[in-house]
């Protein structure tokens, strides 16, 4: 029997350990703890990446998207539509700014916001839409921003999943007023702790996420408004400039090993993966599938020594904290009717062939 892990991040660190150290030992060296060059450094770089003008580096993906929205002047009784089919992280920051959410179900090919339902949730309160590029597949952005232009929306990306990914060769990150991204250890570009940017090619919204960020500045002793500590540590921002430079090769990884994927599940009746359009270019935070009984699907591979996840098992309206929206069971069926099936699978740079192998056969076996 394999072991194989969900992800592995001890291989994808060990050849890089000395540039890692050094990067993590001149920060030390120079004790510019916060902010610092470090930070301007990864900033161009992912800016750069992202094809945006601006990067701003911030504490996680959750207050990204917090700051986004707040600099983009989101607050009290506005409304922002969202999916209710991603981590928590994409709503509670809507909620923090005070605005309210409208879901919008998602597409069952796709798993991403159904464009075709977007217009009936628009309502005179709302403001913006936060699309997920869920699992690292682009969501419709020409269709999203389409709308949104008609309606007169912000649009903000949660491109937590997906750095790199790309929409008709154009990056996630570059479509919409602006767009979030987590660096939690585990996404495509992690790093050794909690971290997160906002990217955009506004002068004027970067500038004031860098202000909330850091206390409400506008120079070191003066403060014009109201802000938080949410900047990015300086150690992250040396870790994922390292980290940043093998990105493509790893998405490029990811890519093939879906690919190898989708290849062994094709005639699967019973295996279901989620579609990547023509165009298209996912980077494959998770390669997940919906299965039948997936609960004693998931077992099975657990008995064959395959790690699995579960993204995710509650959606967000029916969350207990969410409990006082109101929205019944039913209200979104195709996010819940999926969520009752999804099993994301291993996938990471350096996984083997015969890894990839081995977990689609016990799969296949599993479901049979
Ligand atoms: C889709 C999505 N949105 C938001 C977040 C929040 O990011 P963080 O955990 O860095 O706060 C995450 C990741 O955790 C995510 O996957």
């Amino acid at each position: 029997m394999q072991k194989i892990p969900f992800l592995d991040l001890p291989a994808q660190h060990a050849p890089l350990r000395a540039e890692l150290d050094a990067a993590i030992q001149k920060v030390i060296d120079k004790c510019d703890f916060i902010g610092g060059n470090a930070v301007r450094e990864f900033e161009a770089a992912f800016a750069e990446f992202c094809g945006t003008r601006y990067c701003v580096g911030v504490s996680n993906g959750t207050d990204a998207i917090f700051l986004a929205l707040k600099a983009l002047g989101i607050g009290p009784g506005d409304e922002v539509i969202t999916v209710p089919n991603t981590f928590i992280g994409t709503s509670a920051p809507i909620l923090r700014t005070g605005a309210g959410i409208r879901f919008v179900d998602c597409h069952p090919e796709t798993m991403n916001i159904d464009v075709s339902k977007i217009e009936a949730a628009i309502t005179h309160r709302t403001r913006a839409i936060v699309p997920v590029h869920l699992y690292g597949q682009p969501a419709d952005m020409a269709t999203i921003n389409s709308i949104a232009r008609q309606h007169d929306l912000i649009v903000v990306e949660d491109a937590a999943q997906a750095h790199g990914a790309r929409l008709h060769g154009k990056p996630a990150g570059s479509f919409g007023r602006a767009a979030c991204f987590s660096f939690y250890p585990g996404k495509n570009l992690g790093a050794f702790g909690d971290a997160g940017a906002v990217v955009t090619d506004d002068e004027n919204v970067a500038a004031r996420i860098r202000s909330l960020r850091d206390a409400g500045r506008s120079s070191k002793y003066e403060h014009t408004e109201d802000g938080y500590n949410h900047r990015l540590d300086t150690l992250q921002a040396a870790v994922l400039g390292v980290k940043l430079r093998y990105l493509p090769e790893w998405n490029q990884q990811r890519r093939q090993i879906a690919a190898r994927y989708h290849e062994l599940f094709a005639g699967q009746d019973n295996i279901t993966t989620v579609t990547e359009p023509p165009g298209y270019e996912g980077v494959y935070h998770l390669f997940v599938v919906r299965v039948p009984q997936r609960d004693a699907v998931q077992k099975k591979l657990a008995e064959a020594g395959i790690d699995t996840g579960i993204h995710y098992p509650l959606p967000l309206h029916l969350q207990p904290v969410y409990a006082g929206m109101n929205i019944a069971r039913g209200r979104f069926p195709v996010t819940e009717a999926a969520a009752e099936r999804l099993l994301s699978l291993p996938i990471f740079p350096g996984m083997t062939d015969t890894q990839v192998e081995y977990v689609a056969a016990e799969l296949i076996k599993a479901v049979a």
